[in-house]
């Protein structure tokens, strides 16, 4: 009987000489976000422009609000926290926040919070000179935040937070700064009763100084109107995050490696370049997938105690994290359709309704119906051979089954 604690230890113990074996100093493949230290940022130069102009314009007056929206892992997290640190450098207010499990209340009372505690206290918890002034007023809202917030079940009215809140922008906040309130996942918001929070925005986004960006998935910005019509005017900028290019995704994968490369070690090392190639092309340019697979990949190569990353091991990452296009395509498809694409695989990739229907003991009406929504959706082909029709899976799919059933 092994010690689990043993064991994890043990199993957890990757040697500096498997990393240094693989010519790396350490795994530069984390999936969090990027914070301050953007030297791994790459691309994105479209949308920090617009940013800037957003941000630009705000200053001098005229305030849009924005939303940034994209796919998972497209760099939603990574493009805010940018946009904070830019933000703090001209000397506003900044405020972020997650919209996730928050209840409206929660969220204002939070809200409030960062407010005060970010902005209006120095490092060391004292209140800045700046704000010395408002001294009084300011440390009585903090402590009534104090005693209100999270589990208290004394309610603090919205009236009040909303009267604090205009007082610390209007009386406390200096000419000429904004507030900027950055919400992530904030989809949050369509998802629960957030409507009276909603409500809240209406009147608290058209404030002057308050510029507001809402990160979250391509479906956000119809998902809040349809909980509240009124929201589309008040975040007028719409922000789309598409994939990086080919070029880009090379770089955030070189970047990344350079950066921990021993001595002696050259460009895409321990990578072979037919390895980087499959990943750049499974991973359609979304760098969370990118990340991952050449995190998992490595991984690999250190079990196997390889000098190298090859094709091979990223085809394994792939498949482990299921995260190829085929994958995807797999897991979009009915139980019914999936069935019949498997059974395609095991006919070698190309076979007529009749062929499937025997092997799946289905009517070929079924089977003809089926296939056809498959091939709608492009995801296999349809030749004519004399009497026969031909389906034949796409090259994703095929990819995907064929190995799967390899193994
Ligand atoms: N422009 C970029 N350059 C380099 N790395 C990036 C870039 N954008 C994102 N990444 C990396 O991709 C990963 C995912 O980014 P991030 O967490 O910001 O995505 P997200 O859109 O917020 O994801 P989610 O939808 O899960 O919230 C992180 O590891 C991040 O460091
Ligand atoms: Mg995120």
């Amino acid at each position: 009987m092994i010690d689990p604690i043993e064991f994890i230890h043990n199993a957890s113990s990757i040697s500096k000489k498997s990393m240094n074996r693989l010519k790396l100093k350490s795994n530069p493949f984390s999936e969090k976000p990027i914070r301050g230290n953007t030297k791994f940022f790459v691309g994105r130069n479209s949308e920090l422009s617009e940013i800037a102009d957003i941000l630009g314009a705000a200053q001098y007056g005229s305030v849009a609000n924005a939303a940034i929206v994209g796919t998972k892992g497209i760099g939603k997290s990574s493009i805010l926290n940018i946009l904070y640190y830019a933000a703090k450098r001209h000397g506003h207010w900044i405020v972020q926040l997650e919209a996730s499990q928050v209840t409206a209340r929660q969220f204002l009372i939070q809200l409030m919070h960062s407010i005060i505690g970010d902005n209006l206290f120095s490092v060391d918890g004292t209140l800045s000179t700046n704000y010395m002034e408002h001294s009084k007023k300011i440390i009585e809202i903090y402590r009534r935040l104090n005693t209100y917030s999270d589990k208290t079940p004394v309610h603090y009215p919205r009236e009040k937070i909303e009267r604090d809140l205009k007082y610390l922008l209007h009386n406390v906040k200096e000419e000429g700064k904004l507030c900027v309130i950055l919400v992530d996942e904030a989809d949050q918001f369509a998802k629960r009763s957030c409507l009276g929070l909603l409500q809240f925005f209406h009147s608290f986004l058209y404030e002057d100084d308050i510029l507001a960006f809402f990160a979250g998935p391509p479906t956000m910005m119809e998902d809040l109107t349809k909980i509240s019509p009124a929201i589309r005017d008040r975040i007028p900028k719409v922000i789309n995050m598409p994939p990086l290019d080919k070029a880009e995704a090379h770089d955030l994968i070189l970047r990344r490696l350079e950066d921990v490369h021993t001595s002696g070690a050259s460009e895409y090392d321990p990578f072979t370049p037919e390895s980087i190639e499959k990943i750049i092309e499974e991973c359609d340019g979304i760098p969370r997938r990118i990340i991952m697979t050449c995190s998992e990949a490595i991984s690999i190569g250190l079990k196997n105690s390889s000098t190298t990353v090859d094709e091979s091991m990223v085809e394994s990452a792939l498949k482990k994290l299921g995260i190829s296009v085929g994958h995807q395509i797999l897991n979009h498809l009915t139980p019914a359709q999936s069935k019949i694409v498997r059974a395609m695989a095991d006919l070698g990739g190309s076979s007529t309704v009749t062929e499937l229907s025997g092997v799946l003991n289905n009517s070929p009406g079924t089977i003809g119906t089926h296939l056809s929504d498959i091939y709608e959706m492009g995801y296999v082909y349809k030749e004519r051979d004399g009497y026969n029709v031909y389906y034949t899976l796409s090259k994703e799919l095929k990819d995907v089954l064929i190995t799967e059933k390899d193994n």
